[in-house]
């Protein structure tokens, strides 16, 4: 089992001789199946080379924070929003220093203080320098404020002490990278969730769908996992890779989608991520349909109304714990509330899908989730993974409250 499968990790390297090591961190992180991008402190540049890096990354390392070059194609905030992970190995003391006063005075702290996703730290230094009561109150400092440490270890070091400071090897620090990811929010609980379009034929060859990508449905399926849950994906036609631990149910109709998600039923915990699309063909040709000279230019497809999945299992006696999601163009809140009523959930997920850089098919999302008490939490702008797994988190908290 791949670990990192599809991760995104900012590694940043700063200048210790612990540097070494993190060349064959790359190769873990990449080995557990993370992307792996390197952002490299001046220090850092010292001990290993960016081209070292660069070959085992398979991306360019980010050095500057004011290169413009480097700027246009991945800038600091981008690099920041892209990250699930900033793991920092080696984590100096002048590091740990800095990262604890909020200094943002090259790409590396920069980054992370713009980035939401998790940071941790890999110390390594002189153990006379982590004893230090400067460091320790640093530490102190950044683990109440979130950040976690993974090691010290303590033994030789390359200055010859012995004792705390050195940094863990690299197959330990991807597998504590790969734990930051794992959390029991959902342990043992059955949820399904429904994401992709449907297909809805018209003849042999021809259907109606739309613009779903399914990914924040699989984004989701695999926060969901990671939060311990049993996870039943009910998808409609999508070209994503099924994520680890979750069983996958392919179907094309939407009235599929429905028999589908009525026999993984029950469950305690309904994400209703679909496209599902709301008419079919009130009849589907058993022939291709030909250009027909006699109706002009003009075809008329009688079309009827698709079953709606969500509100059909939210109105069951044994009614999971329901979560909508509404894409709307106009009116965002208002009509998300609307279908939160109409359709007795518990939450609803409103995307704006008018903004090109947050819509279908994008990378980033941005999302409301709005309660029966109409109040509403927003999600900024994030990769559809990091967005899942703060809903993922936000809707277990929910989901006990119930
Ligand atoms: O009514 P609308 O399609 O905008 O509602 C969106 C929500 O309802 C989504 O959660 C979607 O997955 C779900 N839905 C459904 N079955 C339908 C239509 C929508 O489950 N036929």
């Amino acid at each position: 089992m791949q670990r990192l499968y599809r991760k995104r990790i900012v590694l940043g390297v700063g200048g210790g001789i612990a540097a070494y090591k993190s060349a064959e961190l790359v190769r873990r992180l990449r080995d557990h199946g993370a992307e792996v991008r390197v952002v490299m402190t001046q220090g850092g540049r010292e001990f290993i080379t960016p081209l070292t890096l660069q070959a085992l990354s398979g991306h360019p390392v980010h050095l500057d924070l004011l290169d413009p070059a480097a700027e246009a194609a991945m800038g600091h905030i981008e690099l920041a929003r892209w990250a699930d992970l900033v793991l920092i190995a080696p984590a100096t003391a002048d590091l740990m220093a800095r990262l604890a006063q909020g200094i943002a005075n090259d790409l590396l702290t920069t980054l992370v203080l713009a980035t939401n996703a998790p940071v941790a730290l890999a110390p390594a230094m002189n153990q006379a320098m982590w004893a230090d009561p400067a460091t320790q109150a640093n530490r102190q400092l950044l683990e109440q404020r979130g950040i976690r440490l993974f090691g010290p270890g303590s033994g030789s070091q390359a200055c010859g002490d012995v004792g705390m400071g050195r940094m863990l090897e690299a197959e330990e620090l991807a597998q504590a990278a790969a734990d930051c990811f794992e959390n029991g929010r959902l342990s043992g609980l059955r949820l399904l969730i429904t994401a992709g379009p449907t297909q809805e034929n018209i003849d042999p060859v021809r259907y109606i769908t739309n613009h779903s990508s399914g990914k924040m449905g699989f984004a989701l399926a695999e926060a969901a996992a990671e939060a311990g849950a049993q996870v039943t994906l009910v998808t409609g036609p999508v070209f994503l890779p099924t994520p680890d631990r979750v069983q996958r149910i392919d179907v094309v109709s939407a009235r599929d989608m429905l028999a589908a998600c009525e026999a993984a039923m029950p469950c305690g915990l309904l994400i209703a991520a679909a496209a599902v699309a709301d008419y079919r063909p009130e009849v589907v040709a058993p022939h291709k349909l030909k250009k027909d000279p006699t109706t002009g230019d003009g075809l008329l497809l009688q079309m009827v109304r698709n079953p709606d999945i969500l509100a059909t299992l939210a109105a069951r006696p044994d009614r999971p714990f329901c979560v909508g999601f509404a894409a709307e163009t106009e009116n965002l809140l208002d009509y998300a509330m609307r279908k939160l009523r109409d359709k007795n959930l518990d939450l609803i997920v409103a995307n704006d899908v008018a903004n090109p850089s947050i819509g279908f098919n994008s990378e980033e999302n941005a999302v409301s989730v709005i309660d029966r008490q109409q109040h509403v939490t927003r999600f900024g702008q994030a990769s559809k993974g990091h967005i899942a797994r703060a809903l993922v988190a936000f809707i277990a908290d929910r989901y006990r409250q119930a």
